[in-house]
């Protein structure tokens, strides 16, 4: 397996992805590259859903196996939510600090702390094969903005066994823990050692 096209046109997780993927030989090739393609609505109802949604498609518009991602918060407190609904949970087009508003006010009142993770499901498709791996980054939410770097949920998320916001570390500080670098390390992983 040479080359693997990324169904994503987010620079950050393409820099991502690359550098985990370089020590293997194998070159990762985002779909921009090759073509475009129109927005793929990620209306699943699970992050299976919408990895194995974007995967597909890539691979039948470009006949190349495929990796694919998606990623939420999940609030223990929220019965899981915002999970699938974590880009839009505060309606469609609004901005992350609309999403965190609508979640810091739904945790108003709730005992401290608010359990949360990050999930990440990586998924390969290649038209035969499916292989997926998940990656998850434990923490809690925290009633005040911190930090600028990131995105997303990032100000408002203390990760377990530490006392910054993801978004008071470095990128290179997150990306060595974030939910997104385990998924893709472990699918990297069984895609080196599994005949696909
Ligand atoms: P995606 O499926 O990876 O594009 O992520 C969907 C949404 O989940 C994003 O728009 C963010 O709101 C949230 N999210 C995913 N990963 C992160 C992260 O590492 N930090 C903060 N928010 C994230």
């Amino acid at each position: 397996m040479g080359k693997l096209v990324f169904a994503s046109t987010n620079e950050g997780k393409i820099k991502e992805v690359c550098n985990i993927f370089s020590d293997t030989g194998i070159s990762i090739i985002p779909m921009n590259e090759l073509g475009s393609i129109p927005e793929i609505e990620e209306d699943g109802l699970t992050f299976e859903d919408n990895a194995f949604k974007k995967a597909k498609i890539v691979f039948q518009k470009f006949g190349l196996p495929t990796i694919a991602d998606d990623s939420g918060l999940s609030i223990e407190q929220l019965g899981g939510r915002p999970g699938v609904l974590s880009a839009r949970y505060a309606g469609e087009g609004c901005s992350y600090s609309d999403n965190n508003e609508k979640v810091l006010s739904e945790l108003d009142g709730l005992p401290e702390p608010h359990r949360a993770q990050f999930i990440t499901m990586a998924l390969f498709y290649n038209g035969r094969a499916v292989q997926r791996a998940v990656g998850k980054l434990p923490g809690k939410i925290i009633h005040e903005y911190r930090g600028t770097n990131g995105f997303g949920y990032d100000p408002i998320f203390v990760p377990d066994g530490y006392e910054l916001t993801l978004a008071e570390m470095t990128l290179e500080e997150k990306n060595r823990i974030s939910h997104r670098a385990k998924a893709f390390n472990e699918l990297k992983e069984i895609l080196l050692t599994t005949e696909v």
